[in-house]
């Protein structure tokens, strides 16, 4: 293992009825609230009257930014930072999924900045300071609810990029899996496909002392292939979606991360595939994420075998670490078609024709990932792999 401090500093306020706290969870001195949402769900399934209520009962003035967009915009990101500036809004409560939530942090740091958002999310400059924000979870994927990353499209340029500052962990997120119900099966899905490739991102890693992160990274992803499919047969199970939304959060809050850092490469291909097409982030993922590990293989193949025998349950007998390490692919390629997750670029209407673009979006910032680096050719690769 590589030297490690770890310290995270999002308060995680987990189970049913939680939202009752969020009052005693603002901080002190705070008077004008901006709340940040998506396009509507909140409205449908009760939540945000409920918060606008507590805010109002507790004497807090609240402001709104609705319609932040799944794959949140610079624009939105730029007006919400406007928004902040005009009204002296002194905390941001991010109420959706992690598009909800990223948004809300980028604002939240560009509304201490003079400038254009992108700069932060391009890193031409740090943030110096930033407003607070909490979150109330509603959608289990990204665990943006419990780290300091957050992912801006500019689709003038079609660039899609993360980015991150100790300033952009939330205060608390309140976690109340009955919030999730309502997320319809696709998105429950593609949820399941990105808490999972965060797991596995952590897990193709070097240096490779790593037992116990080892361990915890397997028993998440077997948690999560146990209740999935049970969650999917019933989407207002609370017992799975109470596994499927811790999953999530322990997935990428940086516990998993200790004493070396994950690979991370196929996000950065898909973020240049959304960046283009504006698909669903997960579900290119289940496309790529595959494609990925052939491509890789032989980098160690030992890691491949590891994830087929222990997560998968492959037996090895009598094959070669190769065959093995190709049966766990499919069987991850597998599983996760079987919860309806696309597998081909083509599910997408995508084929070849912006093939270029999108490499070269992937490669803006020259050759990624930590396993192994890629390449303009690995990229192409691994892009034609998936059409
Ligand atoms: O916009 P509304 O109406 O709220 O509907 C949303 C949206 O259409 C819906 N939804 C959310 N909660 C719901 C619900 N529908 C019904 N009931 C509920 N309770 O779900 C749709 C997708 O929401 P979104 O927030 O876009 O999904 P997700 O949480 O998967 O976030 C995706 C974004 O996060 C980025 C992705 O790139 C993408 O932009 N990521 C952020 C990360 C981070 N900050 O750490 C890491 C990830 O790897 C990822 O890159
Ligand atoms: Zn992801």
């Amino acid at each position: 293992m590589e030297n490690f401090i770890f310290h995270n500093p999002t308060k995680l306020v987990f189970g049913r009825g939680q939202l009752e706290q969020l009052p005693s969870l603002i901080p002190e001195g705070v008077k004008r609230v901006l709340v940040t949402y998506g396009g509507g769900s909140i409205k449908r399934n009760g939540i945000y009257t409920n918060i606008m209520k507590k805010l109002t009962d507790n004497g807090y003035e609240p402001f709104e930014l609705g319609g932040v967009e799944p794959n949140p915009r610079l624009t939105t990101v730029n007006q919400g930072a406007d928004l902040c500036k005009e009204n002296d809004i002194d905390f941001i409560l991010a109420v959706g999924g992690g598009s909800v939530i990223d948004a809300a942090k980028t604002i939240a740091s560009a509304a201490k900045y003079d400038g254009d958002a992108w700069d932060l999310v391009t890193k031409k400059a740090q943030p110096e300071d930033a407003l607070p924000l909490g979150t109330v979870l509603t959608l289990a994927a990204t665990g943006s609810e419990m780290n300091a990353g957050a992912v801006v499209t500019n689709w003038e340029t079609n660039e899609k990029y993360g980015w991150g500052s100790p300033f952009s962990y939330p205060v608390f997120s309140i976690l109340d899996p009955v919030h999730t119900y309502s997320v319809p099966e696709d998105q429950t899905v593609y949820g399941i496909v990105d808490m999972m490739s965060h797991v596995l991102e952590q897990y193709f890693h070097t240096p490779t002392n790593s037992p116990v992160q080892d361990r915890m990274a397997e028993g998440i992803l077997r948690s999560i292939i146990e209740a999935a499919p049970k969650l999917i047969n019933n989407l207002e199970s609370y017992e799975h979606r109470e596994t499927i939304m811790y999953a999530g959060t322990m997935a990428f809050n940086g516990i998993l991360q200790m004493g070396y850092r994950g690979d991370f490469a196929t996000h950065n291909i898909e973020h240049a595939v959304s960046a283009v097409y504006d698909i669903p982030h997960a579900g290119g993922l289940s496309i790529l994420f595959p494609n990925w590990m052939k491509h890789n293989l032989s980098v160690d193949v030992s890691r491949f075998k590891q994830m087929a025998t222990r997560v998968f349950g492959v037996d090895p007998t009598g094959k070669s670490d190769e065959e093995t390490a190709l049966e766990g692919i499919d069987r991850l390629s597998q599983f996760w078609s079987s919860l309806g997750a696309p597998t081909r670029l083509a599910d997408y209407d995508i084929n070849d024709s912006k093939l270029e673009l999108m490499v070269d979006r992937a490669m803006k910032r020259g050759p990624f990932g930590n396993f192994t680096k890629l390449h303009e050719e690995d990229v192409r690769k691994i892009l034609q792999m998936s059409l």
